[in-house]
């Protein structure tokens, strides 16, 4: 069940009219990127209410997920006189519902805000699970708190507007959740064209799991680590690629790192063969990805992983398609092996 605190809305404004008819709140802000100010920003509000509402604005983009833009929000609060009963709207990716709850969520000592996540990302994982923070040292999301919105609300047709890649970026988690939980939902999206998805509802199965993960393991001291399933290889090769030309977006390499983990996983002798081409299969139809290369530096950043205990890697397997462990150690050359079979199988 999708928890009541998210709410799947076809009409924005008329559920923020419905939300402030019952909770009152002596200053609004809106916290958008320019892209989400162009293109998001008037579903929401009509231009006579601009000054309901403080527009809060931070450049787009994970390089501006810092503190930096932290301290230009908290400076605007501060000098537009936000006190303790004041609400933030966080009207974008999962940047700024990352970096805006952590904003409002350590503004005298935590203020109410809710999220309206604008991109597939977002909508699917990065505003549910109460998961705030910042990168820090080019380390990612190394400052944060754990903290739930007061309310989401999810309208697709926010997603009109996103790129293709941005969209295939998303999916990765929508196939991540049903890898570790759903089998016969990833059957179903393994025929299924991108473009025919009926969203609102593959967004929903994939918040109810995560919702469900979540509830049983806020704070990811055990079952929760099963949604990093594809993120040990997969964070190593998006910040392998991070410095290199051609850079990856989170999800295109987190379904790399689900093709080498799904390998893995078949190597250890729990995952069938046969499921381990399925799972290549959707990626590389929908990702059409190229081969990967650094091998050396994608094993070193597979170490700096945050689950990683004692100088040893470890990963979430698959015993098969809806089952999966979590905190299954396993030694650099299986990586090296997986990154093998990848480039080979393209
Ligand atoms: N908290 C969590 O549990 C969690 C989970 C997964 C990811 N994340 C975080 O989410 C972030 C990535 O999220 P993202 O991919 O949404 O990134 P993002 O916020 O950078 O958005 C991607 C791009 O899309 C643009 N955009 C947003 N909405 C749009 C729309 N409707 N139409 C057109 N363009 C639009 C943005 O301006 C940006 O340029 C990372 O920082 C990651 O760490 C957090
Ligand atoms: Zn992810």
């Amino acid at each position: 069940m999708v928890p009541s605190k998210i709410l799947f809305v076809n009409n924005i404004k008329s559920a923020l009219a419905d939300f402030f008819s019952s909770n009152n709140y002596t200053k609004i802000g809106i916290l958008v990127d320019e892209n989400t100010e162009k293109l998001c920003l008037p579903s929401i509000m009509n231009n006579n209410e601009h000054s309901d509402f403080l527009i809060l604005k931070i450049k787009s983009g994970e390089k501006n997920k810092n503190i930096n833009s932290c301290i230009k929000i908290w400076d605007k609060l501060t000098y537009n006189k936000f006190d303790r009963n004041s609400l933030i709207i966080n009207l974008g990716g999962g940047v700024i519902t990352d970096m805006g709850g952590f904003i409002a969520a350590t503004y005298k000592r935590g203020i109410d805000f809710i999220n309206i996540p604008t991109t597939l990302l977002a909508q699917v994982d990065a505003s549910v699970g109460g998961k705030l923070g910042i990168d820090f040292n080019s380390y990612k999301n190394q400052i944060g708190v754990f903290k739930e919105s007061k309310f989401t609300f999810i309208d697709t047709k926010f997603l009109l507007t996103l790129s293709k890649r941005e969209l295939n970026s998303g999916y990765a988690e929508i196939i991540k959740h049903c890898l570790i939980k759903d089998k016969s939902k990833f059957n179903e999206i393994y025929n299924q064209k991108l473009d025919k998805n009926n969203w609102e509802n593959i967004i929903k199965h994939s918040v109810d799991i995560k919702s469900i993960i979540v509830k049983s393991d806020l704070k990811e001291n055990g079952l929760r680590k099963i949604l990093n399933f594809g993120h040990t290889i997969g964070h190593a090769i998006e910040s392998t690629y991070m410095n290199k030309e051609k850079k990856l977006l989170h999800g295109e390499a987190i379904a790399i790192g689900m093709i080498c983990e799904s390998y893995i996983s078949y190597k250890v002798k729990k995952l069938k063969f046969d499921e381990l081409k399925k799972i290549s299969n959707i990626i590389i139809k929908i990702f059409n990805p190229k081969k990967v290369d650094f091998f050396e530096e994608i094993i070193e950043k597979s170490y700096q992983d945050k689950k990683n205990i004692n100088n040893k890697i470890k990963i979430c397997v698959l015993n098969e398609i809806g089952k999966c462990k979590y905190d299954y150690e396993i030694n650099e050359n299986l990586i090296v092996k997986s990154l093998e079979y990848y480039n080979k199988i393209l």
